[in-house]
């Protein structure tokens, strides 16, 4: 079969890693918004997002899947306005909070979902979607960004289809199963005709500054939920095996980026 006759977006939608993804409610992502709020100042991974996109000739910045403003609030004293979309109530509360503590007042919230009616979302010359493309149908996002994008779409999607920490849920018998590979995004994109370029960031890994077993099982239980006796064994099993080894563990993102069509 050749290339062109692959159809990524529908092998996207069909991939048992997009499938059995928990679709986490906007709760999930209140309850995390304080540390994500603390942890965007002080972002490797932000620095890294930032540097890599070209702002020439713009003035204005949709951030969707804002978080605490990550991206948006690090760019906005270069830009006329930028706006952070978010479902997450908790989330956009903290996007405020950063913007007036910075003397940002140029950053508009929009409460609002990947699902929901965008038509009344402005147009903007950038649009990022940093860490925040868990979609099931991933080419109806990728519309939805280039439609509301007068000039340049920037995403991070993770690079080999999965986050740190799967050697621990292996242990557990809780794997779960990798995303699509990046390379479906970058087939999703070239079919629509959108000619994406491709970098690479890399983050240090989850468990980086774990600083004793405690902190460990902390972080664990952030991706497993409640841990029963038997499970907090393997744990602490696993712990003193690979101790010496989870700071070292990275997390990398594909950084894909398209010029937008041009406006009819
Ligand atoms: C991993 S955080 C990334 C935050 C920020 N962009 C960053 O890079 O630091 C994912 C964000 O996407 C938001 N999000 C998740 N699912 C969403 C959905 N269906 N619609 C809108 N936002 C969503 C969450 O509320 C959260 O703020």
């Amino acid at each position: 079969m050749s290339f062109e006759h692959v159809d990524f977006a529908e092998l996207y939608r069909s991939d048992p890693g997009v499938i059995s993804r928990a679709e986490h409610p906007p709760e999930f992502w209140d309850g995390r918004a304080a540390g994500f709020g603390e942890r965007a100042a002080r972002s490797e991974y932000g620095r890294q997002f930032v540097e890599r996109m070209d702002l020439d000739g713009c003035s204005t910045l949709l951030d969707v899947g804002c978080g605490p403003g990550t991206i948006a609030l690090a760019v906005a004293g270069r830009l006329e306005r930028v706006y952070g979309l978010d479902y997450s109530p908790r989330m956009l509360d903290a996007f405020s909070e950063r913007a007036k503590a910075a003397g940002h007042s140029n950053a508009t919230p929009i409460l609002r979902a990947w699902a929901d009616d965008w038509s009344d979302v402005p147009v903007c010359d950038v649009v990022v979607a940093s860490r925040a493309t868990a979609v099931r149908d991933f080419e109806a996002a990728a519309r939805k960004l280039d439609a509301v994008a007068a000039r340049r779409v920037y995403l991070t999607y993770p690079a080999f289809g999965t986050f740190a920490g799967d050697g621990i849920r292996r242990a557990l018998g809780r794997p779960h199963h990798p995303l699509p590979d990046y390379l479906h995004i970058v087939g999703i994109l070239h079919h629509l005709g959108m000619h994406p370029r491709l970098d690479y960031i890399t983050e240090k890994g989850r468990f980086d500054g774990c600083e004793g077993f405690e902190a460990f099982v902390g972080k664990v239980r952030g991706l497993t939920g409640d841990l029963s006796g038997a499970e907090a064994d393997v744990v602490r099993q696993y712990y003193e095996t690979h101790r010496g080894e989870l700071a070292a563990e990275r997390m990398r993102w594909a950084f894909i980026s398209w010029d937008a069509a041009p406006r009819r």
